[in-house]
């Protein structure tokens, strides 16, 4: 099996590879800080592909998909994991900010996908799919947060591209997955920080979080048996498909929590 993974060099798209390569899977590995690609790579054994890519560059991920396939022959599975968040109120987010993320989380997925689906489609069927798209989504995509408001509509937005794309590839044998991880303990709080002027995302009391690795082994199943979405804390996919029955409940609850998840 071959897998392309971006955001590869830290967090859940790290500990992702770690998973796949220990079940023997081919793998290209894809981040900005080529530096972590390679010593992922030796710590893995050496065999799989680094490729210095920055999803916001449209040409980055062209030269990713085709490498990839000119290296492996083939991509069983894409998955879209590079991505970050920042805290600031919806109206205080400068247009920069705004553009800035979603050409990585929504503008990097998408021209990686766009370039992958038409090799897909061409490749022999293996399990019963010619390939899989998986996005690393969040569980704010159902429903934002505060202050995360502009993080969340980056999330919500490759939910949307996930739903179209599961039923427009279907007849092509491309299965599309989403994955919906609750706060994970990973290198996403520093970066959220250092692009928030300092202000951490703080813990909201009673919230749980869970380990990137749990959350790799949950997308690994959901590799080798495609599934439409994963959500590695299942409680989380109920309370929050609630909350979107329930606007104003959830908008009491959020309120009353407003001052923890603003930050220090
Ligand atoms: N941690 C959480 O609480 C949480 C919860 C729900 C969803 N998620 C999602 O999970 C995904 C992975 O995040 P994480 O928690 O593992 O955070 P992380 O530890 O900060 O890892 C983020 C990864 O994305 C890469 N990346 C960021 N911008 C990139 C760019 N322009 N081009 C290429 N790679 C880029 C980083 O690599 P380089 O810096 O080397 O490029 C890094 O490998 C994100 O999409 C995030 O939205 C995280």
């Amino acid at each position: 099996m071959v897998v392309v993974i971006t955001g590869a060099s830290a967090g859940i798209g790290r500990a992702l590879a770690l998973e796949l390569s220990a079940r023997g899977a081919k793998l290209a590995l894809a981040a900005r800080r080529a530096d972590r690609l390679e010593a992922l790579n030796a710590e893995l054994g050496g065999s799989h592909l680094c490729i210095t890519t920055d999803v916001a560059r449209r040409e980055d991920c062209e030269r990713l998909i085709a490498r990839s396939v000119e290296h492996f022959g083939r991509i069983d599975t894409l998955v879209c994991n590079a991505g970050y968040g920042f805290l600031r109120p919806v109206a205080e987010s400068s247009p920069e900010m705004v553009q800035e993320i979603f050409q990585t989380n929504v503008f990097g997925t998408l021209d990686c996908i766009r370039a992958a689906v038409p090799l897909m489609s061409r490749q022999s069927p293996a399990g019963g799919w010619r390939g899989q798209v998986m996005l690393v989504s969040s569980a704010v995509a159902r429903r934002a947060i505060p202050y995360f408001g502009i993080y969340s509509a980056t999330k919500a937005a490759q939910l949307s591209m996930a739903e179209a794309m599961r039923v427009e590839l279907a007849p092509q044998q491309i299965a599309v997955t989403s994955v919906h991880p609750i706060g994970t303990e990973t290198e996403f709080g520093t970066t959220s920080a250092s692009r928030s002027g300092g202000k951490r995302p703080r813990r909201i009391s009673g919230e749980v979080s869970q380990s990137a690795e749990t959350v790799a082994r949950k997308m690994v199943r959901a590799i080798e048996h495609p599934r439409p979405e994963v959500w590695p804390a299942a409680a989380s996919r109920w309370a929050l498909g609630f909350a979107t029955l329930a606007p104003r409940l959830a908008d009491r609850i959020l309120s009353k929590r407003r001052g923890q998840i603003g930050g220090e």
